[in-house]
């Protein structure tokens, strides 16, 4: 049997106005961009597909859906349904879960943001094990300097005693990175957030509603995973060059959903 997690669906938030990649990102969604050999949205495609998750929704700009809907199409070609949703306006990132209430049917979910990259040995058996998640599962990645991310404390026993968004006095070296595992009551939890000061339904404030239960986790991605996001001109000519000389130096490739369809028996 295929590895397969029923019961869990996946959601890619490729919205955004990319405004950091400006004037590549005028014309083009940031998530079409290159990374080396492919477009950026199949990274994320591909880290939701190593967790088992055929059922994925795309959400893009209404602007760009054409353009995506070129390149994946209805999913089935790669064993998946792939649906879309357009996010007119950058509200934030918990309105995913608004926007993609009538996909979830109800049903938990694993959120990845179109910008982040995961890469890492054993990586896809790691988030399959915990995809289907009671509460919520957020991850922690250590970084040198986390003030650009959400910033999260956490118990010996992975129990998160603190989630802050962008702290100036981050009280930990654990960045969170743009991958959040849901139960089913993540879009109504959204629903109640309220917007930040700058406007928008934070991701963070969706977690925070579950850490006021005591229902939100974090588990730690060891250092041997590499997490690139890629929303500044540094960090996309970096990660293109990081996957050219992995792809190079071990034959592997890296982000490509169609071998992955194959080993998961999908297609
Ligand atoms: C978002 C989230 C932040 C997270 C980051 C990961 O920030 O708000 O908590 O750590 O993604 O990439 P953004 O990069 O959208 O400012």
């Amino acid at each position: 049997m295929a590895p397969y997690t029923n019961g869990v669906r996946g959601i890619v938030l490729a919205g955004g106005s990319g405004s950091r990649l400006h004037p590549i990102t005028r014309a083009v969604s940031k998530q079409l961009l290159p990374i080396y050999d492919k477009p950026m949205v199949y990274y994320p495609l591909s880290t939701l597909m190593l967790c088992g998750l055929r059922q994925i929704l795309l959400i893009t700009t209404p602007h760009d859906q054409a353009a995506f809907v070129r390149l994946l199409g209805d999913g089935s070609q790669l064993g998946l349904e792939i649906s879309y949703v357009t996010q007119a306006h950058p509200n934030g990132l918990a309105q995913a879960l608004i926007l993609g209430e009538e996909f979830l049917r109800g049903d938990k979910c694993a959120l990845i943001l179109g910008d982040n990259l995961f890469y890492g040995p054993g990586l896809g058996t790691h988030l399959r094990r915990h995809v289907d998640v009671e509460g919520a599962l957020i991850f922690a990645y250590p970084v040198a300097d986390p003030s650009a991310y959400g910033v999260v404390t956490f118990d010996d026993g992975g129990r998160v005693t603190s989630i802050e968004e962008k702290p100036t006095a981050p009280q930990s070296h654990f960045a969170v990175p743009g991958i959040y595992f849901y139960d089913e009551r993540a879009s109504a939890f959204a629903r109640q957030l309220t917007p930040s000061a700058r406007g928008e339904l934070e991701i963070t404030a969706l977690n925070n509603a579950y850490l006021a239960r005591g229902e939100l986790r974090a588990e730690v991605l060891s250092r041997a995973t590499t997490w690139l996001d890629t929303g500044t001109h540094e960090s996309l000519y970096e990660a293109g060059g990081l996957i050219r000389t992995l792809q190079h130096r071990n034959g592997m490739r890296i982000g490509d959903v169609e071998q992955i369809a194959r080993d998961q028996g999908w297609i």
